[in-house]
């Protein structure tokens, strides 16, 4: 079945068939010698850790497509987290508590550099509070907080709560909603909560550096109907994220602009709530419900839990209309997805992320299975059985109720249209030739980084990432759009796949919530009130967006480094009312 969001699934094809479990997992880095790639561009040798060095080549292309470009480094100063700091002075971060608010609650988040221990190797990091993720909270629905932040990074920062439709002035968004928050600085959010779910918060600032570096925390809204969700024995809150480290350390990132900004940057050591290798232990025939958060720079993930039935819930801002069962969930980044998994016999169950891999040359594909933790499941029987209750596929009639309000606007003509491409000038004319052979092979989702080659070569510099109104001609911050508040607006969102490097993009809209009504026009059957939609390269999707919430809003693509390079715009929403 192929599902009718992004949610699921991909095709029976792009499942990987005969894969070779964990035969191209990426490893921690102190089994990183004999890493393919490692040694032979001799990058990695050069310098101390704040050089800048070209990762190395997936295991499967056989080495680079260009051959050299370990010798062009980017144009922009390595930046790498306290710089002159001796980590050995650094607190050493801690795993995410979780923090319990009620309405009214004032709580204090502190962003700081900590010192961080992977794979046997220590690394100057961010965090807020010292933890890692940031404290999970936990908030009644229509509660409001206020969270003094403190900026005690080497940067200046902003805390931006995504999804949440709250005031505009809490929004964080430098330039647009504040100032933003210099490093010693602080700054008092007031965090209204008005809809249930899973959200997170990261900031609003290079977050190519600083949410990559360990700043995102979840926050769970709990709704006062004790059967909003169905029964389940226990609860996860995971945040999937990579970091890209070698023996030297973290890869350093640009000082003056993002670098990677062609594919982003993408790990290759994958994080489940900041640990590579997640675990839990459950009863025998324990059903979990896993609040799933992506807080990868550019990762979109295929998830499943092991061949464990598992359910699809709700996404970002809401339930679905009717829960379906799935064989996996897609996740880009910034997208929340609830499931239900159901474990039934004892033993391992292995959460695994399994995607096509590409070389961009040939256009061929290879499975890629990375193992994120496991399930172990004891011989004990879990009590209360929940089986009844997962296998029941509820109808959600409180949404479907709420979204039938929105359904006469759904065969509006489309309001506005924005095509998604980029411009790339400056790059060495080798590369660029390169890139703009006919042989370069585009998939719909960029899985991996499958031309860490090019990539590493790429600034904010060159690489300009492009919203485009076609109907004005503008792009990014030239885009205005003007609302009045309670409209209700179609868009239509394409991405080009005549771009110079098409790539997919999670396209996330501030302070509103929307539907996905359609893909490549075929119709949404089982809607849910989103923030962030993935466009697969060369797609179509129109969305209905409910612009209920007054402010200065922003719109962007959340590889955070297309949108450190350029691939934002702005919306207004007014005060005024559309009509009675
Ligand atoms: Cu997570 Cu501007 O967003
Ligand atoms: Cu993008």
């Amino acid at each position: 079945m192929l599902a009718t969001l992004g949610a699921v699934v991909l095709s029976d094809r792009a499942v990987a068939q005969g894969s070779k479990p964990d035969s191209l997992r990426t490893r921690p880095p102190d089994s990183m010698a004999g890493m393919p790639g490692m040694s032979e561009s001799g990058m990695a040798m050069v310098g101390g850790s704040g050089a800048l060095r070209m990762p190395p080549m997936p295991a499967y292309m056989q080495g680079p497509m260009l051959r050299g470009m370990e010798k062009v480094p980017p144009n922009v100063t390595a930046f790498l987290p306290g710089e002159g700091v001796d980590p050995m002075t650094l607190p050493v971060a801690i795993a995410r508590r979780v923090i319990t608010l009620a309405d009214g609650d004032t709580f204090d988040l502190r962003a700081t550099l900590v010192r961080r221990t992977l794979g046997g190797h220590t690394f100057v990091m961010y965090a807020y509070n010292g933890q890692y993720p940031g404290p999970l909270l936990r908030v009644e629905q229509n509660a409001t907080v206020m969270v003094r932040f403190e900026n005690q990074l080497d940067m200046p920062s902003s805390v931006h709560w995504h999804g949440v439709r709250l005031d505009t002035g809490s929004d964080g968004v430098p330039g647009m909603t504040q100032e933003a928050v210099p490093a010693g600085g602080t700054f008092l959010y007031r965090v209204h909560f008005p809809d249930a779910g899973i959200y997170w918060y990261h900031p609003h600032v290079r977050e190519d550096i600083q949410q990559n570096l360990g700043l995102f925390g979840n926050i769970l809204v709990a709704s006062p109907d004790p059967a909003y969700y169905s029964p389940v024995t226990r609860e996860e809150v995971l945040l999937l994220d990579d970091v890209l480290i070698d023996r030297a350390g973290l890869f350093p990132f640009g000082g003056e602009a993002p670098d990677f900004t062609i594919m982003g940057r993408f790990g290759n050591v994958l994080l489940v709530n900041g640990e590579p290798e997640y675990h839990l232990t459950v009863p025998r025939g324990a059903v979990v419900r896993f609040f799933l958060t992506d807080a990868s720079n550019s990762r979109t993930y295929n998830l499943s839990f092991g061949g464990a039935p598992l359910k699809l819930v709700a996404s970002d801002a809401s339930r679905f209309e009717r829960e379906e069962m799935v064989r996996s969930v897609v996740l880009a980044p910034a997208e929340r997805y609830v499931v239900e998994a159901l474990f039934d016999s004892s033993g391992t169950y292995a959460l695994t992320n399994q995607v096509q891999a590409i070389n961009h040359v040939t256009g061929e594909f290879y499975p890629e299975v990375d193992t994120l933790g496991r399930i172990t499941v004891s011989a004990t029987r879990a009590a209360p059985d929940y089986g009844g209750a997962f296998r029941t596929l509820r109808r959600n009639a409180a949404i479907s109720a709420e979204i039938e309000r929105y359904r006469p606007y759904f065969d509006r003509p489309v309001d506005h249209e924005l095509d998604l491409t980029v411009n790339i000038q400056g790059l060495p004319i080798p590369l660029v030739t390169f890139m703009t052979t006919d042989t370069m092979y585009f998939p719909p989702v960029e899985w991996n980084d499958g031309m860490p080659d090019m990539n590493w070569v790429a600034t904010g510099k060159e690489t300009r990432w492009i919203m485009r109104d076609p109907a004005t001609g503008k792009e990014n911050m030239d885009i205005a759009w003007r609302f009045k508040r309670h409209d209700v607006v179609k868009l239509r969102l394409f991405n080009d796949p005549q771009a110079m490097h098409p790539m997919s993009h999670p396209i996330h809209f501030h302070g509103q919530r929307f539907l996905v009504l359609d893909r490549d026009g075929v119709p949404n059957e089982n809607l849910a009130w989103k923030d962030t939609v993935l466009l697969p390269v060369g797609s179509t999707v129109d969305i209905l967006l409910d612009a209920s919430n007054p402010g200065t809003w922003m719109a962007h693509c959340h590889i955070s480094e297309h949108l450190e390079s350029g691939m934002h715009m702005t919306f207004v929403v007014d005060s005024a009312s559309a009509g009675p």
